[in-house]
């Protein structure tokens, strides 16, 4: 055991609790090592086990699977497991059956458009969000002010990059009125890492909200207990949690407030009858009228594997063991000085590991404090077989309030092109500024290697 390791076992004694993932690390996950790759992009996709892989081709090429909506045999055993794959969701996040829908969509994404198109939002309603979101939550401004909602967004502050409880407390506490109103989060920010408090949940509902709680990037490495928390409506992506398969995501949802909400249109699938001659349709009840069309249904028999990988190696001990190598990478990249005594990096978020989860933005920065370019570390990392992320990561308002861009330099920019503006137009435009930042981020396979080898990279841009 070499110096850096003992000190890290000794600063996160919990770690070694967490030795079990080391060998399914050397055993389903062999790849990375095999081929020399350090992957510390889990925020943008998690990564599967071999054996999911296997086990899910076994089942495909010994199981005779047909479209659902048929009614024959291997019918009716695609829904036997795409029922098991949605119970065994309900179950992982202890949700009762009679509190939550699972509705299974492409994606996170997806999931969230489902409620955008859907939501009663009308003149004198709101939708109240955080700046610290996806642009997947962004983009449901639009359906709201088509309608008449008023959109507002709720700070977070640097440069710990969290809600500025006091600007959020006074906009839930506003006066509801008779309309629908929609308040948006994540729990856990994709950009800085920061866990924002579930307990806004509730006080928001109390307040007359429907409360939409982003969990994507919060439930590959937490525990998320629906008996404990009860948001109106929850949207993820299982490749985020377990890799494999893509292509599925979930809307959770209570069946009070799925009722308000009104779908656009009808389609297969989400029907009881539909007629054209007396152009009429009856929207089935429940999760089958958001899932337009054939689920996917030769992948849902796959989440119920990764559910299985989850449960095997447990979301704590993924939760304690991230929580360990994110404290000792924060540690050592803030200690990285340059001779002029100027840190090589800042950090945009927590430096500690307290409600924070293992996503970590920065900026490298020369001996004179300027920015080194995002787009080189990125590069440079992905020359060593290290994959970070660079950019702003689809969450713009992190960003923004990270990197020091004002509302009003930002609409100048905006204001010069009118229908298209290419990434470099809008980095040319806040020329010394950065646009963006590095993500390093860790997940289910992480390990000490991994992060050390990014804090050796990191020592490279040392002057
Ligand atoms: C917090 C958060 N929300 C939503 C999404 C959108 O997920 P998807 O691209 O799978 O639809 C992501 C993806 O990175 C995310 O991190």
């Amino acid at each position: 055991m070499d110096d850096d390791f003992e000190r890290f076992l000794a600063a996160h004694p919990g770690y070694a609790q967490t030795s079990a993932i080391d060998d399914l690390r050397a055993d389903d996950f062999r790849r990375l090592d095999d081929r020399g790759q350090v992957y510390l992009d889990y925020t943008g996709s998690g990564l599967y086990a071999e054996s999911q892989v296997r086990e899910h081709a076994a089942l495909l090429s010994t199981q005779v699977l047909g479209n659902p909506h048929s009614a024959n045999p291997p019918s009716a055993l695609a829904t036997e497991l795409a029922e098991r794959a949605r119970h065994r969701v309900l179950k992982f996040f202890n949700a009762s059956p009679d509190e939550y829908y699972v509705i299974f969509t492409a994606n996170a994404s997806q999931a969230l458009k489902l409620v955008a198109e859907s939501y009663p939002f009308e003149q004198g309603g709101r939708f109240l969000l955080t700046f610290d979101n996806h642009n997947s939550v962004n983009g449901i401004r639009e359906f709201a002010r088509a309608r008449g909602a008023s959109v507002t967004y709720v700070p977070v502050l640097p440069p710990d990059m969290r809600l500025d409880e006091a600007t959020l407390a006074g906009h839930i506490t506003e006066p509801v009125g008779g309309h629908a109103n929609l308040f948006a989060y994540p729990a856990q920010s994709n950009f800085s890492g920061v866990q924002h408090a579930l307990t806004w949940i509730a006080r928001a509902q109390a307040a007359g909200w429907d409360v939409l709680l982003d969990a994507a990037a919060f439930v590959p490495t937490n525990r998320l207990d629906l008996s404990l928390w009860h948001p109106d409506f929850v949207v993820l992506s299982f490749y985020k949690m377990f890799g494999y398969p893509t292509g599925v995501g979930a809307l959770l949802a209570r069946p009070t407030p799925l009722g308000k909400l009104r779908r656009p249109w009808f389609a297969g699938g989400t029907i009881t009858v539909a007629s054209v001659g007396a152009d009429r349709y009856y929207m089935a009840a429940g999760a089958p009228a958001f899932e337009d069309g054939t689920v996917n249904f030769l992948n849902l028999p796959a989440l119920t594997l990764g559910f299985d990988l989850l449960d095997r190696v447990g979301i704590d001990r993924i939760h304690e063991r991230v929580g360990a190598l994110t404290g000792w990478l924060i540690e050592s990249l803030v200690a990285l000085k340059h001779s002029s005594g100027r840190p090589l990096v800042r950090v945009y978020g927590p430096v500690t590991r307290e409600s924070r989860g293992g996503t970590v933005s920065l900026n490298f920065h020369d001996s004179q404090g300027r920015f080194i370019d995002h787009q080189l570390i990125e590069r440079g990392a992905g020359e060593r077989g290290i994959s970070i992320r660079g950019g702003c990561f689809c969450n713009p308002g992190a960003g923004e309030i990270a990197l020091g861009l004002s509302s009003g330099e930002l609409s100048q920019c905006f204001a010069r092109a009118h229908d298209r503006m290419t990434y470099n137009e809008f980095r040319r435009c806040i020329d010394n500024k950065s646009s963006g930042a590095v993500r390093v981020s860790l997940g289910l396979a992480s390990n000490f290697a991994d992060v050390r080898a990014f804090v050796d990279f990191a020592r490279t841009f040392l002057t």
